[in-house]
Parts: C-alpha cells; structure tokens; sequence
C-alpha cells in the first residue's frame, strides 16, 4: 500500500503537496506597510509567497532555504531539473550570487537593469543545487516592477521565483490568475497591478565567451548587441524544431488545438476558417485585424506587439474555454518583444504552422 502511495506521489507531486496540506489558507495580502512586512517575514520563515512583477507573476522563496526552494517545484508540480530565477531588489547583490561579473555583465547590470531581463552568470556556492539544477551558473534578475522591488526588499533575501502557475498552465499576469491556480497551496499572494509586459523576461547567458540569449523577451537581441559592441545570437529559433535547451522543457499550450499563420492573409485565413467549420469545428480566428473577417468567430491579438504580448496568456485561458479550434495569425517581428510572442505562439501550436 505504501509503495503504491509513493509511486503515485511520484507522477502527481503536487497533489500530494495539496493533501499534505489539506488545511493551508491562502493570505491575500495588499500593497500597504503591515502586508508588505508580513509578505517579507513570511519569505524568510520559508513560506511560499507569490508576487507581481513586470513581466509575469512569480512564485517566491528564500533562496537560502533549501526546502522553501525544493517547495517551490512541489506547489508548482513542476520537474526539479528547470533551473529558477533569482530575483533581487539592489544592483549590488549580483555580487553576493555570481563568482565572476564578466565586462559584459557588468554593462547589462549599469545600463539595462532593472528590466525585464535575466542573466545568467557562474555561482558562487552560497546558491545550492536546487536552485541550478545542478548547474554552475546562476539567473538573476531585478525588476522593473517597483512593487516587485519592494517586496523583495521587504523579504531581505535574494529570493527565487518561477511563474506562479501550476505546471502546464499559462503563466498568471493578473493576481486572480495565481488565486486560480495556486489557493490553498501557498502561503500569500500579494495583489498587486496587472503585468505590464506580459510575457517573461529575456534570458541571457553571459557565462560564457559569447553572449546568447536563451529564451526571447522583451530585451532584444539588437538593443544587447549595441550595447556590447558585438552580436547577441538568439539561441531558440522559433521556426525550428532543433531541440535547443530552451525548447526541452514543456511549455504551455492551450489545451485544443492551435495552428500559427505567419502571412496575415486574410483570404487564406477565411478559407481555413471555413474548412475547420466544414469538419465540424467551432474555430476562432485570434489575429490582430478582426475586422478582416465578418461573420466569423474572432478575438482580437492587439495591433501593436505590446498589446499582443500584454494579453497572450490571458487570452489563450478564454479561448481554450470558448472554443475548439484556435487559428492564431501575426506577422513576425525580428527585434525585441515580437520574437518573445512569436516565440510563445510558435510552442503553443506545437510548431503547427499553416
Ligand atoms: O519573467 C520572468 O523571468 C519570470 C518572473 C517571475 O521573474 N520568471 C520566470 O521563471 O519565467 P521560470 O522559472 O518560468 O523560467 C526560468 C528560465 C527557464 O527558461 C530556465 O531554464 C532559465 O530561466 N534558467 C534558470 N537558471 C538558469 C541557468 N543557470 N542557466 C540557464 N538557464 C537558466
Ligand atoms: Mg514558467
């Protein structure tokens, strides 16, 4: 019986991290002196506290408690051997997390942070291996948001926070969305303002001689590359399927199916639109000029990237649950926050481009 509990344990892990804590209320604390302080003590007693940021919601611990951090993986359900984020509040404390601050990380750390962006550099061994996965480096990021920034200043730890979803959902960018996914398995959310960006933050590794982005954000390839005086490659190229390692573990997709046009041809689009209905499907066409098609199911993407990127996930959560069939279109971007949403979209069709 016993080992049966285990093994079910092994493939549910957070649902045995629900009946452990059957009784656990979530606290839904406001941005005023005594939340904030409460937020704060609670991070350093190792208890898990999610937090606005500019980008997505997080879901924060101590990372300088081991079992908050292993915490974090098991609230989430999500595979231990994804490294996360450490998020700070104060430029200096890079100093206090990464053995080595290259010149190039010296110049994203004066010139970009805080920003929506995540470097990644070699650890000292005050970050343990749950943190890295195992990995001799370590993300760190400050944020933009100035309520991220107070909470995590009001913490006094570095903290690490992954986005605050349950694994295999969209990653929340409102308060709600975490209370959706994460009442009852975690300790406080603090309620603060809706994300501004909507999307995560860039990641770029500069552990090595050549910096390379990882994962697309809202810092683009070309802003990083000026800076540094030589070029920043993009390592997920959104319309490969080459296994790259930011492309190993799984990313969210809406759970009907989804294709990606790329051209914005509207006469292309009625006429899969109309096929899809043929085969008896209630499809809907997520683009950026609704008014292209009449008389058929439409939801807008947003006109100007920011809008799109703003709503993506948001937007993914009602149309999986209004329709059956999604046929997202967008014109590709080669800068900035267009390849993140490309990025984005491209995983949750499954690379099913039409
Ligand atoms: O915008 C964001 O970055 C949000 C908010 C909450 O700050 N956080 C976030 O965390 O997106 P998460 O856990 O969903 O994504 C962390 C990303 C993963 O792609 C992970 O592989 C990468 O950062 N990462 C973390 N540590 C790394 C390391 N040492 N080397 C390479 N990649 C790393
Ligand atoms: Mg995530």
């Amino acid at each position: 019986m016993f080992t049966k509990i285990t093994s079910y344990d092994k493939i549910y892990p957070y649902d045995f991290w629900s009946r452990r804590h059957k009784n656990l209320k979530t606290r839904y604390l406001q941005f005023n002196k005594k939340d904030m302080a409460l937020a704060g003590e609670l991070i350093r007693r190792g208890e898990l506290v999610a937090f606005p940021t500019e980008t997505v919601y997080g879901l924060g611990a101590n990372a300088f408690d081991e079992q908050a951090v292993k915490n974090t993986y098991l609230a989430k359900g999500r595979p231990s051997d994804n490294p996360l984020i450490v998020h700070i509040w104060d430029k200096s404390q890079v100093f206090d997390i990464a053995r080595e601050v290259s010149q190039d990380a010296l110049k994203v750390i004066e010139n970009v942070m805080p920003a929506p962006i995540t470097i990644v550099l070699p650890k000292k061994d005050v970050i343990g291996d749950s943190i890295t996965a195992g990995l001799d480096t370590v993300a760190v990021r400050m944020p933009l948001s100035v309520q991220a920034r107070e909470f995590l200043h009001s913490a006094s730890v570095p903290v690490t926070a992954p986005s605050a979803n349950l694994s295999g959902r969209p990653s929340p960018t409102t308060w709600q969305r975490v209370a959706e996914d994460m009442d009852g398995r975690i300790s406080a959310v603090l309620c603060g303002d809706d994300c501004a960006v909507g999307i995560e933050s860039t990641v770029l590794d500069l552990s090595r001689d050549e910096p390379v982005i990882l994962r697309p954000g809202a810092v683009g390839a070309k802003q990083l590359s000026e800076l540094l005086g030589k070029q920043v490659k993009i390592l997920t190229d959104p319309n490969s399927k080459v296994n790259s390692p930011g492309v190993r573990y799984k990313h969210y997709a809406p759970n009907v199916p989804m294709v990606l046009d790329l051209s914005e041809d509207a006469t292309k689009l009625a006429e899969f639109y109309d096929a899809k209905v043929k085969e008896g499907y209630h499809p809907v066409l997520w683009v950026r000029f609704p008014e292209r098609f009449s008389g058929k199911n439409v939801y807008p993407m947003g006109t100007k990237i920011d809008d799109a990127a703003h709503g993506l996930y948001e937007h993914m959560r009602i149309l999986e649950r209004t329709y059956d069939f999604i046929i997202a279109s967008v014109c590709p971007s080669d800068e900035g926050l267009g390849v993140g949403v490309l990025d984005k979209l491209v995983r949750a069709s499954g690379h099913n481009l039409i």
